[in-house]
């Protein structure tokens, strides 16, 4: 896990203190800071580019807020983007219809007509897709997702390559669906899996990938060549304070050199998400209620799973902190839960904190991926703000909807009207 400084008991974000930024925009707010997200995606590109020729497709689905794919568009990055909606923010952002893949699951043909419309690289997750694909348009060059039969990840809510997976061309009839692929009249330039998310082992990655040069090599004996290799996203990160990074030039090198050493492929694509933009992002919250309810104590905030669900959803560990009273010695421990009114409202179980009290700033880390871009309007509670440090400045890069956007696109029925 990333570590902060702080300054006379006040935690910095991007040199800002959080007080200043929580009082400038008010809560909650995802809190972005550039430089990180800049580092995250240079590190993970050469860790991978020294050794072969590398493209790193965002996937997107972890965060699409314009100014980080703006900022991700600028350093050079491609997209994996899953729906229509994520191709046309990602091309709202800058990025050139060449630069993105579609890799839809259950895809209907009207989402495959848009797509292939607005000019993106489709990479087929189905046989059905294929031939529906064909009827729309051919001639396109293709990719396919197949079932690696490996699967990894932080929860079984996000393994998708394992065996009987409802991702992927299974493996009986990979060979065959390209083969189809070619009488169709499309041309297939590529393979790709992703085993999960959120893993922090190498060992399945390279399991992925033996599946896929298997293919590969055999498509070749086939005559069918292929250009690139594309191992998915799922790269972990540490949440936890003293937990281990995964070693990412090690598995550039050894990822690298097993397809140069086994395949006639020269370039590798992988889509990681979470790695780019997870520790980029803290939520300020701000503690409303501070409540000993016996068995229990409780700080309550101003974010619940409406604003981040990943606790609520997968267990998922994400650190506070008081940033008003940074590193101060923990009183107690406590759950922090938020203003939706269901008991599974939680972000954190029993954390030592120090003597919280109302008005404090809670910082909850970690929240650049799957933060924003899975939160709600449950409990008609307004999607939140969020902001940018670059350059030493704060700048608001999403502002908060008020209510009655809510209740835009709603019909009250005349005869429901007195
Ligand atoms: N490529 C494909 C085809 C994917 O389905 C995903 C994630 C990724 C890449 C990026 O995976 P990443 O590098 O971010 O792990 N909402 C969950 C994560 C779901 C991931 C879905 N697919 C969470 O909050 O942990």
């Amino acid at each position: 896990m990333r570590d902060f400084d702080g300054r006379d008991g006040i935690m910095l974000f991007g040199g800002i203190p959080v007080t200043e930024i929580a009082e400038e925009f008010g809560t909650p707010v995802y809190v972005t800071d550039e430089s990180r997200l800049r580092e995250n995606y240079r590190r993970i590109y050469g860790a991978f580019s020294k050794h072969m020729d590398t493209k790193i497709h965002y996937a997107c689905k972890a965060n699409t807020s314009l100014a980080i794919l703006k900022i991700l568009e600028g350093e050079g990055s491609g997209i994996d983007a899953v729906s229509v909606g994520e191709v046309m923010t990602c091309i709202k952002a800058g990025f050139t219809p060449d630069r993105i893949m579609y890799t839809g699951v259950n895809a209907s043909n009207e989402e495959l007509a848009a797509v292939t419309e607005l000019g993106v690289t489709v990479n087929i997750d189905s046989v059905s897709a294929l031939e529906r694909l064909s009827k729309i348009k051919t001639g396109l060059p293709v990719s396919f997702r197949i079932t690696p039969g490996v699967g990894s990840g932080h929860s079984d809510k996000v393994i998708t390559g394992s065996k009987g997976s409802k991702f992927g061309i299974p493996d009986k009839s990979v060979i065959k669906t390209y083969i189809r692929a070619k009488e169709l009249g499309f041309e297939p330039k590529g393979i790709h899996a992703h085993i999960g998310s959120g893993g922090q082992s190498a060992e399945p990655f390279s399991d992925e990938l033996e599946v896929l040069i298997g293919y590969t090599n055999e498509l070749k004996d086939l005559g069918i060549d292929l250009d690139f290799i594309d191992i998915g996203g799922g790269i972990g990160v540490p949440y936890r304070p003293n937990e281990p990074e995964m070693d990412i030039d090690e598995l550039g090198a050894s990822l690298t050199e097993m397809i140069l050493e086994e395949t006639d492929v020269r370039t590798i694509i992988l889509e990681p998400g979470r790695y780019i933009v997870c520790d980029t992002t803290v939520l300020l919250t701000r503690c409303i209620d501070v409540k000993d309810a016996g068995t229990k104590k409780y700080v309550g905030v101003d974010a619940g799973f409406n604003t981040l669900i990943r606790p609520a959803m997968y267990d998922a560990y994400h650190h506070v902190a008081l940033g008003n009273k940074f590193g101060k010695a923990c009183t107690a421990k406590y759950d922090v839960a938020g203003p939706i009114c269901e008991s599974g409202d939680y972000l954190a179980h029993d954390r030592a904190l120090p003597n919280p009290e109302e008005g404090d700033t809670v910082v909850v880390y970690n929240a650049g991926a799957y933060g924003f871009s899975m939160s709600s309007n449950y409990n008609s509670r307004p999607l939140c703000r969020e902001v940018l440090i670059g350059g030493g400045r704060a700048e608001l890069i999403r502002d908060s909807e008020c209510i009655e956007e809510q209740w835009r696109h709603q019909r009250i029925p005349e005869r429901l009207i007195r």
